[in-house]
């Protein structure tokens, strides 16, 4: 554990109550809540006594014949006698299940950077070797990079798409290659899909559960926390094959016994509003990206900003000598504002910062990027 890195976000956090009056860019959430179907769903649920006792361990029956529906129409996962749907607490807890499952102490998992914190963090819990493969100037996988980097411990190559921390959308055929390769060389290729309603303009985010013969070798999380407001509900669920489903019911009874009841009812709930709940707030979510893409060109001379196609997030590149910490904390406590420092994301080098823009209303966020823009150029102009 002492390995393992201590999570950003409280200690971002507590910055943030340190200084009354920051805006945080910081807590990559959404600013609604769940649909009225999952509201509706709950009536009745506390006279029920199942809701009160354990359930099954992989989730509710109705819960995962809904989610199978989803997953074949949406994601078109052809969900059959080779898939098992289980229902977790969450996507977190879905990724640690897959690591779990597939690897031995000691075996690496292939990992893109900038990378999403608690995959690395769960990785190193698990006795595993992140190998950390760097992405391109626009956050795009480097394929022969992860190609050689595979060794006979590999066991996984994970993918997050779209992306955090980078908001990066994998086109189609990057994903068919990575899947491709992880069934050539005997390796699971993980694929994230939290923020799969998350793109903007044409872009659509694609599920290698899709193609043809991959259910042997893939894994395919998703989560109820973005698209449907439902961080604090802890529903995710995840796509493994057929012979994996003994491993994950093991790891899922030991540390869960089975996912919360009252959850799983909403969650059901909030499948009846479906995509469309989600991509109704994405026109707000659009604005502010495009204010935010707006401001962080005024300062493309030291502030590298690439835009991305997906999820709530821009991954800054910033010219300055300053570590990223010491950065955000002048930029909370001279200027209101807070993101997080790349170094929490695997850059070690050069100065980065996530911007999260999911979680604050338009004013809000417009303000604080505003006070951003302003503070790195004050900043980055004093410590040059
Ligand atoms: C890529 C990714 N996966 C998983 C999660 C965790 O989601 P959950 O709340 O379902 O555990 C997050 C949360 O930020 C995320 O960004």
């Amino acid at each position: 554990m002492e390995e393992v890195q201590t999570p950003i976000i409280p200690i971002v956090g507590d910055l943030v109550r340190g200084r009354p009056g920051t805006i945080s860019l910081g807590q990559g959430m959404v600013a609604y809540g769940p649909p009225p179907e999952a509201t509706d769903a709950l009536s009745g649920a506390f006279e029920d006594p199942r809701t009160h006792q354990y359930g099954p361990v992989e989730g509710t029956s109705a819960l995962r014949s809904a989610l199978a529906d989803k997953l074949r129409g949406e994601n078109r996962i052809p969900i059959g006698a080779a898939h098992r749907v289980v229902v977790t607490a969450g996507g977190n807890m879905a990724f640690f299940n897959a690591v779990l499952a597939v690897a031995d102490v000691g075996d690496e998992i292939i990992l893109q950077t900038p990378y999403y914190f608690n995959h690395e963090m769960a990785v190193g819990m698990a006795g595993c070797r992140a190998v950390l493969i760097g992405t391109d100037d626009r956050y795009q996988l480097r394929v022969d990079r992860i190609a050689a980097a595979i060794t006979p411990r590999t066991k996984a190559i994970v993918t997050v798409s779209p992306n955090n921390p980078t908001g990066a959308v994998y086109p189609e055929e990057a994903l068919r290659e990575i899947n491709e390769l992880c069934r050539g060389r005997g390796v699971y290729h993980i694929h994230d899909e939290a923020y799969e309603y998350f793109t903007y303009g044409d872009v659509k985010a694609f599920s290698p559960g899709s193609i043809d013969g991959s259910a042997p070798h893939t894994i395919s999380l998703y989560s109820f926390s973005k698209a449907y407001g439902f961080a604090g509900w802890r529903i995710g669920y995840m796509v493994i094959p057929a012979h994996l489903e003994e491993a994950v019911r093991k790891i899922q009874d030991t540390i869960l016994i089975s996912p919360t009841m009252i959850s799983q009812t909403a969650a059901l709930g909030a499948l009846k509003a479906g995509a469309s709940y989600c991509r109704g707030k994405l026109r707000g979510l659009a604005e502010v990206r495009e204010i935010a893409r707006k401001a962080f060109a005024e300062i493309a001379t030291f502030c590298a900003a690439p835009l991305t196609d997906g999820a709530f997030y821009f991954f800054l590149r910033i010219t300055t000598p300053l570590a990223p910490l010491a950065l955000v904390e002048r930029l909370v406590e001279e200027h209101q504002v807070a993101a997080i420092p790349g170094t929490a994301f695997g850059i070690s080098s050069g100065c980065s910062l996530r911007v999260a823009f999911g979680a604050l209303e338009k004013e809000t966020a417009a303000q604080g990027i505003g006070r951003l823009v302003r503070g790195l150029r004050q900043i980055v102009k004093e410590s040059s």
